[in-house]
Formats: C-alpha cells, structure tokens, sequence
C-alpha cells in the first residue's frame, strides 16, 4: 500500500477490549485514519459500542475483518489468540500486515500458525496510548518490509512513542512501562496521600500529584538529560529535597523499583513460554 492511502487504509481490530480502543482512539484523535476507515470485531457487543460510539464500524465476523481491512491488529486476550488465528489463516493474503498486541505471544508462534510469507509484527503498547502519551515498542517478524514499519509507525505514532527494537526488549518494554504505568499510579497515590497527611484536601493533592509527575516527565523527555542529573538540580545544599531524598533512599525506593521491573519482566517471559 502506498502511503498516501493511508487516510483511506481499512485498519481492521480483532478484539476490541481496552487496548484495542486506545489504539484506535490514538489514531482517530490525530486524525491520521478516518472513523469510518476503522472495523473492530468481537463476539459480544460490551466493547463494539464504543468503537460505535466513535463513528467505527463494527462485526462480530472475525473473517470480515480480513475481508475488508490490510491491516489487522489481533487485539484478543493472549490464549485466545491461537483459536483466533487458526480460525483466520485461512483468509490472509500477502497484501494484510498483522500485528499483534498479545503479551507473550512470540513472532515465531505467529509465522508458524499463518500462512508462509505473512507479514508479521509485534507491538507492545501501554494504556495512556488512549491520552496519545503512550509508550510503544514494535519488532518485525521475517516478512514485514521496511515500508510495513514505516507505515505502522505513522499509524501509531499519534498514539505516543513508537520505537522499533529486536523482539527480546518486548518483555523488558512490559516491566517497564506496559506494567509501568501501575507502579506510576501507586507512587502517585503516595505522594498525594503524603499531602493529605500533611492537611491538604485530597483532590487537590491527586491533582498537584498529577502535574508534578506529568511535568519532570516532561522535563527529562524535553531535555533529554540523565534523571540523575534533574534530580540533583532540584536539591539545595541543606535543603527541603534533599532531605526527603534521604527517605527515599533509607525505604530503598530504587532497589524496590529495580526488582519490580525485573519481577515483571520475568513475569512475562514465563507467560509467553507457556
Ligand atoms: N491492557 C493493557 O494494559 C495491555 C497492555 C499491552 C498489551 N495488552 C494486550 O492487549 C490484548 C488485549 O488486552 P485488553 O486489556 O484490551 O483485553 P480485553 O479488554 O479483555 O479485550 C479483549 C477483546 O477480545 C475480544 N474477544 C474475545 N474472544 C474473541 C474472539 N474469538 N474473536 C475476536 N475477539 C474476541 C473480547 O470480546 P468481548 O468484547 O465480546 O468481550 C474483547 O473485545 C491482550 O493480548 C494483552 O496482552 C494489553
């Protein structure tokens, strides 16, 4: 496909759950695909309302989706996916470009339930994709050419970051960020609460909680320096920070961290062997 076709590309959802919709809404929201442009299927209609709801048009024919769309985002829970794919094989052509989004299903797993020659990717996105803040990763299997990824790029791109890595980081991406994002949450929450404690309304204090993490987010990306770095530009000598750096650091807050990406990350290496 050429990619000046790509307002008017069918961009196909098999599963239309949560990520599928902060996909597509990432897509619709920078306008880079048209609503109509959008075909979702899933078995019920809990989730196709609200692709519905954005002006998509929906089926509950998984083979529709194939018939109409060239590229088609498998967006079922990971151990549906292989009935999923068992029950479309038979309708891929060399022209669709499937991509993933299940955790822990590999490349190698994909090409060998599709047919020889099908243009294969994985991706890994994250929930703040539905706010386009997301976090990205995608790998290539064997058949997917340069121009796939250039042009799946430019899809998800409105969603957040889009970077392409070797399939080995996809794990790492899901301890970082895909999991990332609750540990993002929890720290948020603690932070607030210790406003509260302090006699600060909670409302408030979420909010305040919020913007602080939106905005050092911000700074690092933006300046592209070393956290290390923006967090000592932060501590006066005998100073507020330094002082509850000091906390941080007697409750191991960056060990703790360390271990919970591990944890996660091993975490889905052990899914995806299943
Ligand atoms: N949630 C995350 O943060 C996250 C992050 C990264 C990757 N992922 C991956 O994204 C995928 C989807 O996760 P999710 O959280 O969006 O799940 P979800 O909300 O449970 O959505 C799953 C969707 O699959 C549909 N489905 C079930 N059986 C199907 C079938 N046979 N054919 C077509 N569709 C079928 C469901 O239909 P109904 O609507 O009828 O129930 C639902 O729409 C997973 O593989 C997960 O590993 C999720």
């Amino acid at each position: 496909m050429e990619e000046g076709a790509l307002r008017e590309a069918l961009v196909g959802f098999i599963g239309a759950g949560r990520m599928a919709h902060a996909v597509a809404r990432g897509m619709l929201l920078a306008g880079e695909v048209q609503a109509v442009n959008i075909l979702a299927s899933a078995p019920s209609n809990r989730n196709l309302d609200k692709f519905q709801d954005s002006g998509c048009k929906t089926t509950h024919c998984n083979l529709e989706v194939l018939k109409n769309c060239t590229f088609i985002f498998l967006a079922t829970k990971p151990h549906i996916l292989p009935v999923v794919l068992q029950e479309i094989a038979p309708a891929v052509t060399p022209q669709h470009v499937i991509i993933s989004m299940a955790a822990g299903v590999t490349l190698q797993t994909l090409e060998e339930l599709l047919p020889i020659g099908t243009k294969v990717l994985r991706i890994m996105p994250n929930l703040p994709c539905v706010v386009q803040a997301g976090a990205i990763i995608l790998a290539r299997g064997t058949c997917a050419r340069e121009q796939d990824v250039a042009l799946l790029k430019r899809l998800l791109s409105p969603c957040g970051l889009c970077e392409e890595a070797p399939e080995s980081y996809i794990d790492i991406h899901t301890g970082l960020s895909g999991s990332g994002v609750a540990y993002v949450y929890m720290f948020a929450e603690a932070l607030a609460e210790g406003a509260v404690k302090m006699g600060m309304p909670g409302t408030m204090a979420n909010k305040i909680a919020a913007q602080t993490l939106l905005g050092a987010a911000k700074v690092m990306l933006e300046t592209g320096e070393h956290p290390a770095v923006l967090r000592s530009a932060v501590c006066t000598p005998g100073g507020t920070t330094i002082h509850a750096l000091h906390e941080l650091e007697k409750g191991a807050l960056r060990a703790t961290v360390m271990n919970a990406v591990e944890a996660a990350t091993s975490r889905a290496c052990e899914l995806g062997k299943r």
